[in-house]
């Protein structure tokens, strides 16, 4: 008989350091890897349960396949989730579709996160989000205002409007964890996660942590393995969690 999928994980435990990884992915409640670039349920759980508590409004404006709506319901806060692409609300939509314990208000809306204009100012507890990482994985194909069709200098250009609606909305004091990796162009590696990183600073936010997350899936065998001896790189095999706070 198949094993029933539980609603909360088993064994879970809080990261305690800078370095985390997460090689089983995590398998509970409708947590699957299917929306593309999804980020696994144990980031926003460490993040949801070390920076809010209970009641309190997590917003994810970048919610994609609905991996962080998913664990604010079930640690019961209140949630926003916005995506500029309306099949990543449907996705979202059905992800939220089980019964727990927890009676949150949850909104799952159409929107850009360069501009919130649905938010109040200081009415959010803690952000959560997963942008696009420039345009490495499309998105959609020409929704406007995607952040996922735009190559690194325009790209870093719209960031500064997102860190400065995430400034604006969040309440003082409180936390902004923002997962990015890094790109590779001509065989130079191109910090976007370190330039995402001062921009949320000149945007007035402080650094408080600065988590290196390794990633599971990069293809270390065949085609990558060959052509990073024969054209000497490193293939690149971790991300970035900057949680800053306003
Ligand atoms: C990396 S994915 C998020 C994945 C999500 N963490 C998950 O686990 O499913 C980034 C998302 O940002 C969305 N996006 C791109 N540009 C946007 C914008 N300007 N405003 C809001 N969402 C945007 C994309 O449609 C995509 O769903």
């Amino acid at each position: 008989m198949a094993k029933k999928i539980p609603l909360q994980p088993e064994d879970f435990e809080l990261e305690t350091n800078t370095v985390w990884a997460f090689p089983n992915r995590g398998k509970w409640a409708t947590h699957d890897a299917k929306y593309r670039g999804n980020w696994s349920p144990y980031i926003p759980r460490n993040v949801i349960l070390r920076y809010s508590v209970e009641g309190d409004t997590v917003l994810d404006q970048f919610v994609g396949g609905g991996t962080t709506a998913v664990e604010a319901k079930l640690t019961n806060r209140n949630f926003i989730g916005i995506d500029i692409n309306p099949d990543a609300l449907k996705i979202t939509k059905s992800k939220l579709d089980f019964e727990c314990e927890f009676n949150t208000s949850i909104d799952i809306m159409q929107g850009d996160a360069r501009s919130l204009s649905t938010i109040a100012d200081g009415s959010i507890d803690l952000i959560c989000t997963h942008p696009p990482y420039a345009d490495i994985i499309h998105y959609s194909e020409n929704i406007d205002g995607d952040l996922s069709l735009m190559p690194m200098k325009e790209y870093l250009f719209e960031i500064g409007k997102v860190a400065e609606e995430c400034y604006r909305v969040l309440k003082k004091d409180k936390f902004c964890a923002i997962l990015m990796g890094d790109t590779r162009k001509k065989g130079m590696v191109q910090p976007l996660a370190f330039e995402t990183m001062r921009i949320f600073e000149m945007a007035g936010f402080k650094t408080k942590e600065i988590i290196i997350k390794e990633q599971h899936n990069c293809k270390a065998t065949g085609y990558w393995k060959t052509n990073s001896i024969k054209f000497n790189f490193l293939l690149l095999a971790h991300e970035y969690l900057f949680v800053f706070r306003k």
